[in-house]
């Protein structure tokens, strides 16, 4: 005979008791889901932090399950890619869902920093919280140079004979680094045995715990949010923040819906266009990769061609690398380069807020130009572009400080 339905719900109620009393199970449900206060004020902005963790999932499935037949050798590795994609059931899928996945995670995370830019996000108190997320930008861009080399195509090879070139523009160590970096004189099997290595399990460990620590670090101080205004500061008789709503149901539900929205999208890359014309997947990745053929254009994945046409703007070789370095790095700083009083784009002057237009325009026509074939009219434009994208920390340093902001209200608005 069946167990009535109030036997089932003591029983189910006497096995969590005992989990809890050995795992603190409740209680962090409670402090990060349905007791964490969250801004009532979040918008589409919002959706990028949980679809960065849903597409960090997705990478890390789909690549044990592409592990398990791809082989990395120099010898075997183009043919396992291509036995993947034809003879393993399903393996098609899988493949795509991956490299979709690895563009799809760059337009996620450009997204969820540009929303950090807007709202001021790295400002004190989250300063940690963006410095660990930069770390994760960078692990991000280790993690897909090292997989983009794994198929070992023409574009995985004379990619990688490129950004590992620029170690070598270094005075003195230059070129026993490079040698040290390879683990041969050149490009080769030991290359992609580490690349391997690095790439299942040491930067995607290492990326984890960062994530971990980012998490951790925003609920420590609590979520920014478009007007910029700290929630917990204004907290009622029952010591709630009276701008704040339960993370859980309220979130997770809206964040189920940016999931779908998302997901969406993802499939029709997926099925219909999965090397989005060479954006995505490059043809020459399709021919196997050739010592003795170098291709017309080496050029990286989209995602990182803002900073390679910084790179390819200066003549010098050691400059260029500093300057693309110097780009990078400077985004490190912004938690301290902005001196405004207001954290939110909503509440500073116009100058700032064309000054953040114009820098988003630098970033997008930079990552175009260094798309193209590196004529002599791209290179000028990248030398423009360039110079207004380092403008804008300078700017924003001094704008931040001096210009006039508009009063924020005691409230969140809707
Ligand atoms: C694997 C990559 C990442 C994951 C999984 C991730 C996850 C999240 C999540 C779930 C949130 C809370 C929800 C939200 O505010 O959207 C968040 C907030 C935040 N993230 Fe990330 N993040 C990642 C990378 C980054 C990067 C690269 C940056 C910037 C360099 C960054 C900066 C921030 C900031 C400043 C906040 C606080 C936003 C606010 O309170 O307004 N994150 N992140």
């Amino acid at each position: 005979m069946a167990k009535p339905a109030s036997a089932i719900a003591k029983n189910w109620d006497a096995l969590c008791n005992w989990v809890d009393t050995r795992l603190p199970v409740s209680s962090f449900w409670r402090d990060h889901l349905s007791g964490y206060y969250a801004p009532k004020n979040f918008n589409f902005w919002y959706f990028f932090g949980s679809l960065a963790l849903l597409v960090l999932v997705n990478q890390i499935v789909t690549g044990i399950f592409l592990t398990m037949h791809y082989k990395p050798s120099a010898e075997e590795a183009f043919a396992s890619v291509e036995y993947i994609m034809r003879d393993v059931d399903w393996g098609w899928l899988i493949r795509y869902m991956h490299s979709t996945g690895a563009s799809a995670f760059f337009i996620v995370i450009y997204l969820h920093m540009f929303r950090g830019l807007m709202y001021g996000s790295y400002r004190k108190p989250r300063e940690l919280i963006w410095t660990f997320g930069m770390l994760i930008y960078l692990l991000l861009m280790a993690e897909a140079f090292m997989g983009y080399v794994l198929p070992w195509g023409q574009m995985s090879y004379w990619g990688a004979q490129v950004i590992i070139s620029l170690f070598g523009a270094i005075p003195k160590i230059g070129e026993p680094l490079t040698e040290w970096i390879r683990g041969d004189y050149f490009i080769a099997d030991a290359t992609l045995n580490r690349f391997f290595a690095l790439h299942v399990i040491a930067l995607p460990l290492a990326l984890l715990g960062l994530v971990v620590l980012h998490l951790a670090a925003l609920h420590q101080v609590g979520s920014n949010n478009p007007d910029g205004i700290e929630i917990k500061q204004n907290k009622g008789a029952d010591g709630v923040p009276v701008d704040g709503i339960p993370f859980h149901p309220y979130y997770t539900v809206k964040d189920i819906f940016g999931v779908a929205m998302f997901l969406l999208l993802f499939a029709f890359v997926i099925f219909y266009a999965p090397e989005l014309g060479g954006l995505f997947l490059e043809h020459d990745n399709f021919v196997p990769a050739n010592v003795l053929a170098t291709p017309e254009h080496i050029k990286p994945v989209w995602y990182f061609t803002p900073f390679y046409a910084i790179l390819r703007a200066v003549p010098d070789k050691l400059f260029g690398v500093i300057l693309m370095g110097l780009a990078i790095a400077a985004l490190f700083l912004l938690p301290w380069l902005d001196r405004s009083r207001v954290k939110s784009i909503r509440y500073k002057g116009w100058a700032s807020k064309l000054l953040l237009a114009v820098f988003a325009v630098a970033f997008v026509r930079l990552g175009m130009l260094g798309m193209g074939e590196g004529t002599i009219a791209q290179t000028l434009e990248s030398r423009f572009w360039t110079f207004v994208y380092f403008a804008y920390f300078v700017l924003l340093w001094f704008i931040s400080k001096y210009e006039k902001t508009k009063p924020v209200p005691e409230r969140v608005t809707h």
